[in-house]
C-alpha cells in the first residue's frame, strides 16, 4: 500500500514571512516538488501581477513622500523580501491580498541591508530612488547569481553622469550628491553599452526628481519598463518614450500619491502556453496582454501550437505535433531570456534538431543536465544548447538550479513518464505565485511534501527491491 507523505499546503513560503522583519529570513526550504507526468491539462489559468514589474514599482514607491497603493502584487519570496528591505529603510508597508500599500514619508535610512540584498538583485534599483530622495544611498553590491556576473556598472556609470560621487568600498556602493543645500541629481545624456532592464529602471527613477532634462539611450523598452514608467507618471513625473530606446525624463520636484495596477506577468504566460503545449493540452490564460508576448507566440507557432487570442485580455493554446526550432535570446522585444529554460523544456519533444542561443546571460544552461537526467537529449557548445528531439521524457530526482530552470523542470515532469522529483524549491516559490494550486486546478498531479518522507520512501522502495529473502 503506499504511503500518505506529508502534504504541504498549496502556498509560497513567503505567506509565514513578515513584510516588516528583516530578521526572519526564510530557511533554505526542505520540501520536494513530486509530479507524476502525462496527466492531460484543461481550463483555465488566472495569471498573476508581474513580479519584475512589481519589484522596479516598489523601489520606484521610494520617491513619492505620500501613499502609494499598489494592485495585482503576486504573493511571492521576492516580494516580501523587497518590503524588508524598504521595511528596514524606514518605509510603511501594509499588504492585504493582491494589494500592497507604501507609505515612504518617513524614508530615513539611506542603507540597505547587505543580508538582504544579497539574496535578492532587483533590490539594488532602490540606489536610484534613494539617491534622488536623499541625496545618499548605500547599497550592498548585489554580487554575481547562478546565471551569471550580473554587474551593476551600467547603473554606477549613469548615476555619476547625473552628478553623483560614487565609490565602492568593503562591497558596499556608496553613492552621494555633493555640495550644499539641496542635494539634487542633475540632468544627463546616458547612453547604455547595452540595453539593460535594471539600469534602465534606477537611472529613469533617479532622473524623476533631478533637475532638468535626461535622457537614455539604447534604453531597455521590456513591459516592465513601460510599467515603471507609467506608474511614475500616474504619481506625476514627467516621462517620454518608455517602450522605446529612448527615454527622456524632465525632471520635477516632488512626487504625489498614487493607485496603481501591476501589469500581468508575461513570463508567467509564457511558462503556461508551454505547459499547454508540452501535455498536448488546450489550456486558456487571462488577464493577459497578447503584445508583450509576440516572440513567445511566434515561436510557440513555429513549433506546432496554435495560439489564439479569444479576447482583448485572454489567449488559447491549442496543441499539435511538436517540430523543432532554432531559438535566440535577446532583449525585448525580442525573445526573453526568462523564457529560454522552458522552451528548451518543450524543443526536448519536439521532432528534430533544435538550437537554442543564450545572449543575454553568460551561464543560463544550468538546466541542461537536469533535462538530460530525463531522458533529453542536448548538448552545450559554448552559449548554444543543441537539443535532438526525443519520443518521451522519464521521470527522475533533479535539482532546480534557478528561476526560470526550475519551471523548465515543472514541465518537463508534466510531459515525462513516471514521477519526478524537484529539489531546491525556493527557486521557484521566487517567482510563480500559487503554481501548484494552478497546476492542480488544471488536473496535474502534483504534491509538495518533505524532503525526508521523500528519502524514506525511496528508501523504502529501494529495500523492497534490494532486500534478501528471510
Ligand atoms: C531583469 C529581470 C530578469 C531578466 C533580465 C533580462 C528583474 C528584477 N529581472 O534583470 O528577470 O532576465 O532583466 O531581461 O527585472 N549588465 C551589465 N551591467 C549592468 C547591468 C547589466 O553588464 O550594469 C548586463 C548583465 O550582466 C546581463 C545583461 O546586461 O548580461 C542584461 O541584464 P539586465 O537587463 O540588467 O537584467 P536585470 O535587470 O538584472
Amino acid at each position: 500500500m503506499q504511503r500518505i507523505p506529508l502534504i504541504l499546503e498549496d502556498r509560497p513560503i513567503n505567506h509565514s514571512l513578515s513584510l516588516k522583519d528583516t530578521h526572519s529570513l526564510p530557511e533554505e526550504d526542505k520540501s520536494v516538488l513530486q509530479i507524476w507526468g502525462r496527466a492531460s491539462l484543461h481550463g483555465h489559468v488566472k495569471i498573476s501581477g508581474a513580479k519584475n514589474s512589481a519589484l522596479a514599482i516598489m523601489a520606484g514607491a521610494l520617491l513619492c513622500p505620500e501613499d502609494c497603493r499598489l494592485s495585482n502584487v503576486p504573493s511571492l519570496v521576492d516580494i516580501t523580501r523587497m518590503g524588508q528591505i524598504l521595511s528596514a529603510l524606514g518605509v510603511k508597508l501594509e499588504r492585504s491580498g493582491d494589494t500592497l500599500d507604501i507609505n515612504a514619508r518617513h524614508l530615513e535610512q539611506s542603507k540597505a541591508p547587505y543580508e538582504l540584498v544579497s539574496q535578492l538583485r532587483a533590490s539594488f534599483f532602490v540606489i536610484g530612488p534613494l539617491l534622488a530622495r536623499l541625496g545618499v544611498a548605500r547599497v550592498p553590491l548585489p554580487g554575481g547569481c547562478a546565471i551569471g556576473a550580473r554587474p551593476v556598472d551600467l547603473h554606477v556609470r549613469g548615476l555619476q553622469a547625473m552628478g553623483a560621487e560614487v565609490h565602492i568600498e568593503h562591497g558596499i556602493v556608496h553613492a552621494y550628491v555633493s555640495g550644499s543645500g539641496r542635494k539634487t541629481l542633475k540632468g544627463a545624456k546616458i547612453y547604455l553599452d547595452c540595453p539593460s532592464v535594471g539600469a534602465t529602471e534606477t537611472l529613469m527613477m533617479a532622473a524623476t526628481l533631478a533637475e532638468g532634462e535626461t535622457t537614455i539611450e539604447n534604453a531597455a523598452q521590456e513591459p516592465e519598463v513601460v510599467d515603471l514608467a507609467n506608474f511614475c507618471k500616474a504619481m506625476g513625473a514627467r516621462i517620454r518614450g518608455a517602450g522605446t530606446n529612448t527615454i527622456t525624463i524632465s525632471g520635477v520636484p516632488s512626487l504625489h500619491s498614487v493607485d496603481y495596477s501591476i501589469i500581468p506577468d508575461r513570463i508567467e504566460t509564457g511558462t503556461f502556453l508551454v505547459a499547454g503545449a508540452i501535455t498536448h493540452s488546450e489550456l486558456t490564460l487571462s488577464p493577459v496582454v497578447p503584445s508583450h508576448l509576440t516572440a513567445v507566440i511566434a515561436k510557440l507557432q513555429d513549433i506546432g501550437a496554435k495560439v489564439i487570442q479569444e479576447e482583448p485580455n485572454c489567449l488559447r493554446i491549442v496543441p499539435g505535433r511538436l517540430r523543432a526550432t532554432d531559438i535566440e535570446t535577446l532583449p525585448y522585444p525580442g525573445f526573453p531570456t526568462d523564457m529560454q529554460a522552458p522552451f528548451m523544456a518543450l524543443l526536448t519533444l519536439s521532432e528534430g534538431d533544435s538550437v537554442i542561443t543564450e545572449t543575454v546571460f553568460e551561464n543560463r544552461l544550468g538546466h541542461v543536465a537536469e533535462l538530460n537526467r530525463m531522458g533529453a537529449d542536448i548538448r552545450v557548445k559554448g552559449n548554444n544548447a543543441i537539443i535532438r528531439g526525443v519520443p518521451m521524457l522519464s521521470g527522475a530526482p533533479v535539482v532546480a538550479t534557478d528561476l526560470r530552470a526550475s519551471a523548465a523542470l515543472v514541465l518537463a515532469a508534466l510531459a515525462a513518464d513516471g514521477k519526478t522529483t524537484i529539489q531546491k524549491l525556493h527557486h521557484l516559490d521566487r517567482g510563480y505565485e500559487n503554481l501548484e494550486a494552478k497546476l492542480r486546478q488544471l488536473g496535474a498531479k502534483l504534491q509538495r511534501v518533505q524532503e525526508d518522507v521523500e528519502v524514506e520512501e525511496t528508501l523504502m522502495a529501494q529495500s523492497k527491491i534490494t532486500a534478501p529473502p528471510l
